[in-house]
This record gives structure tokens, sequence and C-alpha cells, in this order.
């Protein structure tokens, strides 16, 4: 019995809790930020249930938000008519672009069938920092989530632009910040023990290079035109972002591959281009104006055009900002080429060898893919994806180009090609030296017919003569008209 009664005892004092004592809630919220003021369970109200809801300001002052009256017109404060949104007959209201005085109290008074439903929403403030909020990639960056004080046990997450939990530290700083970095940083707060959360945001900016730009440039020996070497920030960053951070120096240096791999980028660079002073901002190469980077007077592309010709390296655009912060951007280029064992034009019947080549090893992830001439004999199709053609035999059908195409799975990088030449000239001279050869041998032989035939004739003649001074015994023959008298 005594129990009985205890229990409507209880049951009593809810009843006259629930229409009398009001409901406390706690709603954190940013300045600038929104916050959504909703009666959690939704109570079964008659339709002629009316609602208020009402402000009151640190001062003390009340004032009315909004009312809803089912015989009236609904009628919403003037102060806030443009910043409060209201839903399901004013039992849901969101507060946008919160300002520092809203943070104070928000009552809710339903009245329904002579019961009265009193809600009261305590609204705490949530401080974002981000120091500095524009910053160059590598600095570092400091973020502070200030959670006021309330009834509440608050814990805080820091969630990055990419979504990724940072931290649980209210204030972290984040080292050698990059354009991952860029963007909107949230502070979660988990307040009530529930699974009530408010979101706080701050921009911060990150003066970095485009992620897109690449890394490895693939280019040939056989390409004419001049090769766009990037070099440019990235395209989220905002003039305002920028207008602080234009380079005060800056250079573009190329360092040559070894033919080593593991050698790379170990020899010393060379500058080639050096930044302007003053606007609009240009690259300098020995003095000689290029044109302008753009009509100032924020910078974001530093991107050149040049000739590469064979001369395959690591060209590096560096940019100098205020504070002596360097940004880098390295980007390999890979030149391409087809050469021939034997200069053109190769002289037919030579034995030569074609080979496509990055003038140094090449990666093991890399294919080749030849072209040769429609008519071209002697090679193997099944040789074709060898970085060398063995050729034996050149031929006249074999001229014509030799292309090479470098590949990485399906995606072609770049086509390098030879133009083959042969020449027949040798054979043509040792002809020539045959014919004449035998002209000569067919212009000797008759003379030195006509000279055996004589030296014979005199050598007759000779020996006749001698028979006949036989008979002469003079010692000393008088040479005759030696003496005139
Ligand atoms: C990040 O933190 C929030 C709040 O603590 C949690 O709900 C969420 O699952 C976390 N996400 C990851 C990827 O850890
Ligand atoms: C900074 O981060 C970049 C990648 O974003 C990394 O390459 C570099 O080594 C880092 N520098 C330092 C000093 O940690
Ligand atoms: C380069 O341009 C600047 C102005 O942008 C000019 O003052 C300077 O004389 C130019 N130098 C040469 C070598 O043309
Ligand atoms: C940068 O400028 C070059 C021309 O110098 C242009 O080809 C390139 O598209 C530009 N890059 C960006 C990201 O605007
Ligand atoms: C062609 O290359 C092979 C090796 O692949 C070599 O043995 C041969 O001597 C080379 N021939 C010429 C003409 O360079």
């Amino acid at each position: 019995m005594e129990y009985c009664s205890m229990k409507s005892v209880i049951l009593i004092t809810t009843v006259i809790f629930s229409t009398q004592a009001a409901v406390e809630e706690i709603v954190y919220g940013q300045v600038g930020g929104s916050v959504v003021l909703q009666k959690r369970e939704k109570s079964q109200l008659s339709n002629r249930a009316r609602t208020t809801w009402s402000f009151r300001s640190t001062s003390g002052e009340d004032k009315n938000v909004y009312s809803y009256n089912p015989m009236g017109v609904p009628a919403t404060g003037s102060w806030i008519k443009d910043r409060v949104s209201v839903s399901n007959t004013g039992l849901s209201l969101t507060i946008n672009r919160l300002t520092p005085e809203d943070f104070s109290v928000f009552e809710c008074e339903i009245h329904d069938k002579s019961k009265t439903e009193k809600t009261i929403y305590k609204l705490y403030k949530i401080t974002v920092t981000a120091y500095p909020y524009v910053l160059l990639a590598t600095q570092t960056l400091s973020l502070t989530c200030d959670v006021q004080k309330s009834a509440a046990k608050t814990s805080v997450v820091w969630t990055s632009p990419q979504g990724t939990n940072i931290t649980s530290s209210k204030n972290p700083t984040v080292k050698n910040v990059s354009v991952q970095h860029h963007g909107v940083w949230n502070c979660i707060v988990d307040y009530q023990g529930r699974q009530t959360e408010a979101k706080a945001t701050v921009s911060v900016a990150v003066v970095d290079f485009s992620p897109s730009l690449p890394q490895l440039i693939y280019t040939s020996l056989s390409s004419t035109s001049p090769l766009l070497l990037p070099c440019s920030l990235h395209s989220r960053l905002e003039s305002s972002h920028l207008s602080g951070f234009i380079p005060q120096s800056g250079h573009w240096s190329f360092t040559p591959f070894s033919a080593d791999r593991a050698q790379e980028g170990t020899r010393a660079p060379q500058q080639f281009l050096s930044l302007s002073q003053g606007t609009p901002l240009r690259w300098l190469d020995n003095q000689v104006n290029q044109s302008a980077l753009g009509e100032g007077p924020t910078y974001r592309n530093f991107s050149i055009v040049k000739n590469i010709g064979e001369e395959g390296g690591i060209y590096t655009c560096t940019l100098e900002f205020k504070g002596g912060v360097k940004l880098s951007w390295s980007v390999r280029v890979e030149v391409l080429r087809v050469e021939s064992s034997h200069v053109n034009p190769v002289q037919e019947g030579l034995a030569v060898n074609i080979t496509c080549t990055l003038g140094r090893p090449i990666p093991s992830n890399l294919e080749v893919k030849w072209t040769i001439p429609r008519h071209s004999s002697k090679i193997l199709s099944s040789s074709l994806s060898s970085w060398i053609l063995s050729h034996p035999r050149v031929q006249k059908k074999d001229e014509g180009k030799w292309q090479c195409e470098l590949s990485k799975g399906t995606k072609v990088l770049t086509r390098a090609y030879m133009m083959l030449k042969t020449e027949r000239a040798p054979v043509n001279v040792w002809l020539w030296v045959s014919i004449s050869g035998a002209v000569i041998v067919l212009v000797l032989i008759p003379i030195l017919i006509v000279i055996f035939v004589r030296r014979h004739k005199q050598n007759l003649m000779f020996r006749r003569r001698r028979r006949r001074t036989k008979y002469c015994r003079c010692k000393h023959p008088q040479v005759k008209g030696f003496y005139k008298s």
C-alpha cells in the first residue's frame, strides 16, 4: 500500500514538473554560423497549439523571435526576420549568421489545451582561429578552438580540409603545411554526453604549387615545338590571398642528368633565368626581358616555354618570398631520341644498329614500339619491341622514317624518329676503280709491246755494229768534228 501511494506521488510530481519547469538545452554555435533550435521529441499537439519563441539578451531584454497562432498570422521579430527560418509549424527554428549578441538565451513556449511547455535554449560560443590564415607551404599553422564553458561536458576534434581527423587537441599546430592543408578546417565539438555536435569552421589559405603539376615529362628530340615547363600556384588561391605573397626573387635552374640514375641530381645546377624586380614580374634571361608573368599585382603562373633540345635533366623553379621562405618545384625532363650506329647516309650493305634511347638506362616499366619503313627487310617483327634494332644489311628500301614510341602501359609518353638515308657511293667507286684499272691495263699493254719490240730491234742492231768494229784497232778513236782547225 505504501509503495502504491509513493508511485502516485512521483507521477504527480512528474506531471507538475513537465507542465511548470522549463527544460534546458545547451546549444553551441559560432559567430557567423548557424544553429538549429528544435524540440527534440515531437510532442503530440492539437491544432490549436500556440508557439512563441523569444530571446532574452545578456542584459535581460526580451524580444519576440517568432510566434505562431492557428487563429492569426505568424509573426517574426523584425530584428531577426532576415536571419531566421522556421519549419514544422514553428517547432524548429534555424538562426543563421549568428552575431555575438545572439549568444544568450532563446525560449520556446508551447500552449496547448491549458498545458504549457517551456524549453530554454542556452547558446554558447565556439571561437576558432587559424594563425596565420594565409601562409606559405612549409610554414607552421596554429589552430585554436575555444569552447565557451557550459554545464555540459565538451570534447573537441579537429578535421582537416581533406576530412581526416587530425587531433583531439583544442589548439593543434600543423607543421610543414602544403596545398592539402588549404581549405576549411572544422572544429567539431561534442557535448551533453550525447551525439550532439556543433561544427565551427575556419578557412586557411596555403600558398603552394598546384598539386597537378607534373614531376616527370617525356619529350623527344624529334619534337620541334618548345616544351612547357610548368610552375604555377594552385588555382584555389584567390587574388586576395596572393596580394601579400609576391615573390621577391626567383630563378629557374637546370641540373643535367648523369648517365647513372643513382647519381641523379648530384650535379651542380645552372641558373638560366632569374626573376625581375618591379612590376610586372618577368623572367630575365641574361638581362633580356621575357614576356611578363601576367598583369599583376598578383602572380600565380611562373611557367616557361623552352627549347629543350637534347638537354634532359632536372628543371627547377624556385620562388623566394619575404621572410626567406623558398618554394621550389622540380620537373624531370627525359628526352627520347633515335640513334644510328652509322651517320646518314649509310652505305648500303653495312650492318647498322638503330637504338631508341633516353641517353641513360631506361626504367623497366617502360615499353617501346617501333614503326619502320614498310618495305624494310631483315627486321623481325618480334624485335619491334626491343630498344635496339640490329639490321644486318641496310638496303635502299630501308630508307625512311624509323620511329620509336615510348609508352607506359597503354599511355603513349612520347615518340622520336630518325630519317634513314642510304647511299651506293662505295660500290660506284670500286666500279670506277676497276674500269679505270681495265682502261689503264688496255692502254699499257700496247705501249709495253711497242717498247719491247723496239728494245729487241735495237739489241739486234747493236750486235751487228759490234761485229763491224772488230777490225778497228785504234786505241783512241777521235771524235770527228771535235777539232776545228
Ligand atoms: C573523426 O572523429 C569523429 C568525432 O570524434 C568520429 O565520429 C569519426 O568517426 C572520426 N573519423 C575518423 C575517420 O576517424
Ligand atoms: C614537408 O612536406 C613535404 C610534402 O608535403 C615533404 O616532401 C618535405 O620533405 C617536408 N619537409 C619537412 C622539413 O618535413
Ligand atoms: C626590361 O623591362 C623593364 C620594364 O619592365 C625595363 O625597364 C628594362 O629596361 C627592360 N630591359 C631590357 C634589357 O629590355
Ligand atoms: C601558365 O602559362 C603558360 C604559358 O606561359 C600556359 O601555357 C599555362 O597553361 C598556364 N598555366 C596555368 C595553370 O594557367
Ligand atoms: C650492334 O649491337 C650489337 C649488340 O646489340 C653489337 O654486338 C654489334 O657490334 C652492334 N653493331 C654495330 C654495327 O654497332
